[in-house]
């Protein structure tokens, strides 16, 4: 037998991305190669890369840079960009960078085989068409490669909503949702293989409208279905629109015990003027609302947020309103973002916000966020709650892992296996985790 290729691939951006590099091992597999942690010796690298921010895509650029010693002293080391830098940019990577060998873009990757027999043979490779055929069809269909008692699983891909300033309806095309027996039989793949706890994946999950056996199937009939596996013990789904929100999968946050009480809903802004600019089709009112509705029916539900800051014509007030709603909602963790102008979407010529106005928003709301965040653990002091062991800790004989809530959590010296989940009593906090005892 030939020795294996080995593959090093590194991934930026979402969970998407995450789920997907693990797909390209798997088509790549098919080939001959094996995964390796360094890019040192490796026979083909891939960068599955993001084009969310300018930053993010940049970082593109500058690693690539590096790799032009690796190819000086293997010159059989082949490089390729995956993800949605590649969708974006396809040809203008191949100029700008004349050490990349393959461009994929994030619908086509199950024709990577093809690509590296292409490559091998000396040529250059772009695909980043926006194919008839469904590429999970395509992929291997054996077993997924679990390392972990927790896994992502994509059930809706792409995204119809416009929203002014984002990229991701133009990288990862129209929403899709994939059949509901292909997301059972690799749930129950995942869960034979030890899979505790299952994060449904969407650009826009929550419009999940699968084909059942009797019709389309909504998001909270698929979590019922899916709580019926036995040994799957948790359920989350990221992420989430606002207006995607129906009565039905409110319902579930409190009445499927399987359904984790931690929900990620962006809301991007506090200022109804600014929604309405940047086309998300809801008001701070309408979010406010909607929070009221799911903490009726999971009180203890812990809320996590998108915000952009800086977006085009944002005023000292319209800031001040988000800085309100922050205040309103509570937030047990954020994400915020000093709004970077991306090529092709609307938003991009409107004129843009001083960057030291938007810099000390973004400051300002951080610190309220994370003054939010802090109170949130704290409060968890002296609870008992439940913990999903994921990994050995930094320190000797520590396990860590993640409660419902998805706070991490540390343990020293438990009695406990890797995914076992067990009760434990939160002590303190050490910046961004707890320490807990088991009970
Ligand atoms: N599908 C998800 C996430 C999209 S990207 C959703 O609709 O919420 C993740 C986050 O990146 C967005 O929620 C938004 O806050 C941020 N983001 C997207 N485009 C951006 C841009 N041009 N500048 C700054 N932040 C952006
Ligand atoms: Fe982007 Fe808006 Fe779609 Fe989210 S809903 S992926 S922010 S366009
Ligand atoms: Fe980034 Fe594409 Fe995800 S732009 S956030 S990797 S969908």
């Amino acid at each position: 037998m030939a020795e294996a290729k080995k593959l090093f691939i590194k991934t930026y951006g979402c969970q998407m991305n995450v789920y997907d590099s693990e797909r390209m091992a798997e088509a790549l597999g098919a080939s001959g190669y094996v995964t390796t942690d360094s890019a040192d010796d490796a026979d083909m690298i891939l960068l599955n890369t993001c084009h969310i921010r300018e930053k993010a895509a940049e970082k593109v650029y500058s690693e690539l840079g590096r790799f032009k010693t690796l190819k000086a002293a293997n010159p059989e080391l082949k490089i390729g960009v995956a993800g949605c830098v590649a969708q974006a940019e396809g040809e203008e990577i191949m100029r700008r960078q004349p050490l990349v060998d393959l461009v994929v873009g994030p619908q086509t990757y199950h024709r990577l085989p093809a690509m590296e027999q292409a490559v091998r043979a000396g040529q250059r490779a772009v695909d980043t068409e926006f194919p008839e055929e469904d590429k999970f069809e395509h992929l291997p269909k054996g077993p997924r490669a679990i390392r972990a008692p927790t896994a992502f699983l994509t059930v809706q891909e792409g995204c119809d909503k416009f929203c002014a300033f984002c990229v991701v309806p133009y990288t990862r095309g129209a929403e899709v949702s994939r059949p509901v027996a292909r997301i059972l039989g690799e749930a129950r793949d995942l869960v034979l293989r030890g899979v505790r706890e299952i994060t449904l994946l969407g650009q826009n999950v929550n419009a999940y409208h699968g084909a059942g056996e009797d019709g389309d199937w909504g998001l909270a009939r698929l979590i019922r279905e899916l709580a019926k596996l036995d040994g799957l013990e948790r359920i989350r789904f990221t992420t989430s629109h606002p207006n995607d929100m129906e009565e039905d999968l409110i319902a579930a946050h409190g009445d499927e015990p399987k359904l984790m009480p931690y929900l990620h809903l962006p809301v991007q802004s506090g200022s109804d003027r600014i929604l309405k600019a940047m086309n998300r089709k809801h008001t701070a009112e309408s979010y406010i609302r909607l929070i009221e509705r799911l903490r009726a029916a999971r009180p203890d539900l812990l809320l996590s947020g998108d915000f952009i800051v800086g977006f085009p014509g944002e005023s000292d007030q319209d800031f001040e309103e988000t800085m309100a709603l922050v205040r309103a909602v509570g937030y047990g963790q954020a994400y915020s973002f000093k709004y970077s102008p991306r090529p092709g979407t609307p938003a991009a010529e409107r004129a843009g916000v001083p960057d030291e106005v938007a810099s000390e928003r973004l400051q300002r709301l951080q610190a309220l966020l994370t003054e939010q965040q802090y109170a949130t653990q704290d409060a968890m002091i002296g609870r008992e709650v439940s913990v999903l062991f994921e990994k050995p800790g930094r320190e000797a004989g520590q396990m860590v892992g993640k409660s419902e809530y998805l706070h991490a959590v540390h343990v020293t010296n438990p009695k406990v296996q890797i995914g076992q989940i067990a009760r434990v009593r939160v002590m303190g906090r050490t910046s961004n985790s707890l320490a807990a005892e088991l009970v």
